[in-house]
């Protein structure tokens, strides 16, 4: 694949960048994505039976379980050359946001320093009922476990379906976004509001946007440029080119 000269162009001027990365960015990783047909956990099971507070209330076991298991994985997965990638790139402009979707923390294992979490990380724990960060549990073999504090059940201290997402982060990804010169939309579906309306705001601010998606998303019609490759082949080539690009 080549990576088309005139975003080379801008990309040699641009000051401010601004990353949305969604599952696909780790699916290389070996962490299943949302909504891809067969390996998308959401074929198996509907995220009203997994991720919302009602699912929780209803079948605490069942979620804890669930993202017990993905904890593992993704404990077990490493950073692939997409993020490693986007580590480097960051270090090439002045300003470098990368907001996610993703909890699974790739990123900043990988090496990227302004990471913005838009749906919390799944390594953290809360208690259900008072939202606290939680650290550390006695084992009595309960499952879920329950707080230390107040007695309630421990839960993952990501954001599900029908809640909010967290302020500060999302304000934070609104600033970068409105005000950014490229805007890279790498692995999401372009759904799941709010974060799905990012990439929109940035067009509308006047930047330029990029998607890096196999598959087309609502917003392929819209971006100025389209790298339909998968984020690991396709972050590497652009950094080699944009590396290039600042030797001549
Ligand atoms: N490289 C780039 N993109 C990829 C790759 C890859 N290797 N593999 C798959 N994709 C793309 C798919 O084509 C799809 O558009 O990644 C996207 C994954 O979409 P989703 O599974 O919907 O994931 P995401 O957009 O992150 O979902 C948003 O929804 O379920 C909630 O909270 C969850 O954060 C998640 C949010």
């Amino acid at each position: 694949m080549t990576i088309p000269p005139e975003l080379l162009r801008r990309l040699a001027t641009a000051k401010r960048i601004a990353v949305l990365t969604g599952a696909g960015v780790s699916a290389e990783s070996g962490v299943p994505t949302f909504r891809d047909a067969q390996t998308g956990l959401w074929a198996k099971y509907t995220p009203e039976e997994l991720a919302t507070p009602r699912a929780f209330r209803r079948n605490p076991r069942l979620v804890w379980e669930w993202y017990a298991w993905r904890r593992t994985l993704v404990a077990d997965a490493k950073p692939n050359p997409g993020h490693l990638a986007l580590a480097q790139m960051e270090k090439l402009f002045p300003q470098f946001d990368l907001i996610t979707q993703n909890v699974d923390g790739l990123h900043q294992r990988a090496g990227s320093t302004r990471v913005i979490e838009l749906h919390g990380n799944i390594s953290r724990t809360k208690c259900f009922d008072e939202g606290a960060i939680v650290t550390s549990w006695e084992d009595t073999g309960d499952v879920p476990p329950k707080c230390p504090n107040c007695g309630g059940l421990l839960r993952p201290d990501v954001v599900w379906f029908e809640e909010p997402l967290p302020e500060t982060e999302m304000e934070r990804a609104a600033t970068a976004s409105t005000n950014c010169d490229v805007f890279f939309s790498i692995g999401t579906s372009t759904i799941v509001y709010p974060a799905a309306a990012l990439p929109f705001e940035a067009l509308c601010a006047g930047a330029t946007v990029v998607e890096i998606n196999p598959q087309p998303t609502p917003l392929t019609m819209l971006a100025q440029f389209n790298l339909p490759e998968a984020a690991g082949v396709a972050l590497p080539v652009l950094m080699k080119a944009l590396n290039a690009s600042r030797k001549s």
